[in-house]
């Protein structure tokens, strides 16, 4: 017998069901509920409403659980691949040799972009922010891709909008950077793997020979598959909602894109670092900066702390703090705004308002001290967010059109003016 949940609302009672997810999640499906009371459900943000169901990620908030398709966050991060961890939220299962092979075969040989793009490129100013440059490719694509404007297509022609983008993103991102510091694009070179490519497109200098350092590799694709993939967050559910319209897989995921921008989301990495170096010059008193955190008249917030659901721990933050050790370690980088950063973790741990709050390090924390230590420039690392996060916007807007969920389109409760009639000019 399912069971239900009752609201009662002047003299009637109306019998909600409810939906059990795998991992004993209970939500009340409201779907009924308007056509039946004239009710609809009111929360700004969403911060206790669910969207949709979905097989791709779980993530438990209270324990610091991540699982992709219920593989343990902690287990990819330490024995998989960028590469593999894609397959497996694209496709849904971890791939076989034969598999895998095949999808970065498919991926190698989508990798160069059309030279016209150049062009468009060529149009930015070097001081144009990196991720405005690479919503503006992505969109590009449904110029040079017309076919993929159309979702409805057969299986193997979405198929391969998802392997092109897969491909070409790398490169856009790369050569964002490029023209941010006024150098000539490198072109992809397929004899190497995903992150060796994009650290070669990325650094490489005319007619040097460059070598990719497997310690920086193994961390970009350590920090790619934490990145990959996070349920139904803010340009998750951007790329979902633009998806429901039925526009291009291309043009929903530039909104996520745009949408990840935003420093409360994935413009933390950046801000945090920021924020770090305004410290540090400052002196480094961080008890100064948690006093400004906690000051409700100063907008100051502590960047890299606090998140929507964990309200215990970021699994992904613990990997990367100890990534970061690791990576600065091997590359003989000491970086004074470390020490900043757990200076301030520290006393965030054990500050009351912190604790009351459940404000803990999330992912952005720490992973912008690796990034600068790979030579990433800051404000990069939001295009290193969105590198990491393609794979599961992909795999979200795959799972939205292959359920046919209908286009998104919340409600509202209106608080303005009643009925009222125009007055002549002469009369306001
Ligand atoms: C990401 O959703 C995802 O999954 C996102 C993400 C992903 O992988 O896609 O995990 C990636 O976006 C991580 C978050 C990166 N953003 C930041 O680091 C920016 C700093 N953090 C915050 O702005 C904030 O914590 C949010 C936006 C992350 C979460 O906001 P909430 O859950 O809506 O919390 P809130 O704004 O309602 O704040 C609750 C209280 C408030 O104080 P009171 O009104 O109760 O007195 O906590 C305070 C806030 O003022 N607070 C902070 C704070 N974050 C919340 N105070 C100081 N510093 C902070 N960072």
């Amino acid at each position: 017998m399912s069971k239900t949940a009752e609201i009662k609302f002047e003299d009637k009672t109306y019998k909600l069901p409810i939906v059990v997810g795998t991992e004993n999640e209970v939500g009340v499906d409201i779907g009924k509920l308007r056509g039946e009371s004239g009710l609809i459900t009111l929360d700004p943000g969403y911060k206790n409403t669910g969207a949709t169901t979905s097989a791709i990620t779980f993530l438990d908030g209270e324990k610091g659980i991540l699982r992709y398709r219920g593989y343990s966050i902690e287990e990819l991060a330490e024995k998989s691949s960028f590469l593999e961890v894609s397959y497996l939220l694209i496709y849904g299962e971890l791939p076989t040799v034969p598999q895998l092979t095949d999808f970065q075969n498919q991926i190698k040989v989508h990798t160069l972009v059309h030279e016209d793009i150049k062009k468009i490129l060529e149009g930015f100013p070097s001081n144009a922010h990196p991720m405005g440059v690479l919503s503006s490719l992505v969109t590009a694509l449904t110029a040079f891709y017309p076919e993929s404007l159309d979702p409805n297509r057969s299986a193997e022609k979405v198929n391969l909008s998802i392997i092109r983008i897969m491909a070409k993103m790398p490169t856009f991102a790369a050569w964002a950077y490029k023209n941010e510091i006024g150098h000539p694009v490198n072109y992809p070179d397929n004899t190497l793997d995903y992150c060796g490519n994009f650290l070669k497109m990325m650094f490489a200098l005319p007619a040097e020979k460059y070598d990719v350092d497997p310690v920086i590799a193994s961390a970009l694709n350590k920090l790619l598959i934490l990145h990959a993939d996070h349920e139904q967050n803010c340009s998750t559910s951007t790329v979902r909602i633009v998806g429901s319209a039925q526009a291009s897989l291309y043009a929903s995921i530039s909104a996520g894109i745009n949408a990840l921008w935003g420093p409360l989301h994935g413009g933390a990495n950046s801000a945090v670092i920021n924020m770090l170096e305004n410290i540090r010059k400052d002196g480094g008193d961080t008890k100064k900066w948690m006093a400004k955190a906690k000051d409700k008249d100063d907008p100051f917030r502590l960047m890299g702390f606090g998140h929507r659901v964990y309200k215990n721990f970021d699994p992904r933050a613990k990997i990367i703090k100890k990534a970061a050790d690791d990576v600065l370690d091997k590359l003989g980088v000491n970086d004074p705004i470390l020490e900043i950063a757990k200076g301030l973790e520290q006393e965030a741990l054990s500050d009351p308002y912190f604790v009351e709050r459940k404000l803990y390090p999330n992912v952005d924390f720490y992973s912008g001290i690796i990034y600068r230590a790979l030579g990433i420039p800051v404000d990069m690392f939001t295009v290193m967010f969105a590198l990491g996060r393609l794979p599961g916007w992909i795999a979200q807007w795959k799972e939205m059109r292959e359920n046919n969920e209908p286009i998104g389109r919340p409600r509202q409760i209106y608080v303005g003016e009643n009925l009222r009639a125009y007055k002549e000019m002469n009369k306001r």
